[in-house]
């Protein structure tokens, strides 16, 4: 079976004291760092680039994984491999040759996504599915931390794992967005490989605690 992987998302960190935050969340278990890469188009918000993930890389054994919510992602894929990432995602919404820009991703030797907004069905990835190493289910509206997560994602991530099963079973499912103790546990029992937590650790409290506590709900 493979094993479960809880990613925080630095979204939510406290930015000033990055270093620390990061390395608390990994002496807890944390399994991958997940980089939001937001670029006041694709989404109404900015974040960070290349740069900053390669900062990220020089402080943590962690693999990273980078999710692109920006337009015209094959610009940088290239600088975020030298940066450090491990898995990319790129959205489905914004991307119109998606079967080129996966093989280009792959191309670097790194785990190459799809990721889908809300209002995204899952049956729109039944022919990307074949070169997909992971696909990403955003569980609320890109763009921030700290969202309610939206119920519907569920059905979605049952969908998806069906498609998967018929298509390509070594492809992991990724979900983003108002993830927390709350869904964790039916989510992972329902297929959920990857588990993108950023308020849920980051925000308050004693976020070595929060991540055993997660760690423990998706074994
Ligand atoms: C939202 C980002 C998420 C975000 C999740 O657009 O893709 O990765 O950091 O944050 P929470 O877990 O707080 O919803
Ligand atoms: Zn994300």
């Amino acid at each position: 079976m493979i094993k479960k992987l809880l990613c925080p998302s630095v979204l939510s960190a406290d930015f000033s004291r990055l270093t620390e935050e990061i390395k608390e969340v990994e002496s807890a278990g944390a399994d991958v760092i997940h980089c939001d890469i937001m670029d006041g188009h694709f989404v109404p918000n900015i974040t960070f680039g290349p740069d900053m993930v390669s900062r990220i890389n020089a402080v943590t054994e962690l693999p990273l994984d980078v999710h692109l919510m920006i337009d015209s992602p094959d610009k940088y894929i290239g600088n975020f491999c030298d940066a450090g990432a491990d898995y990319i995602s790129v959205h489905y919404e914004n991307n119109i040759h998606l079967n080129r820009l996966i093989n280009y991703i792959k191309g670097f030797k790194v785990k190459a996504g799809v990721a889908i907004n809300p209002s995204t069905p899952v049956c729109l990835l039944s022919d990307i599915i074949l070169d997909t190493d992971f696909i990403l289910i955003m569980s609320v509206n890109p763009g921030f931390g700290g969202q309610k997560y939206i119920p519907n994602s569920l059905e979605k991530v049952r969908e998806l794992k069906k498609l998967i099963n018929l298509k390509n079973p070594d492809c992991l499912i990724e979900i983003d967005g108002g993830i927390s103790e709350d869904n964790i546990k039916t989510l992972a029992k329902n297929g959920v490989d990857m588990f993108v937590c950023g308020a849920s650790i980051f925000k308050d409290g004693d976020k070595k605690k929060k991540t055993k506590k997660l760690k423990e709900l998706i074994k």
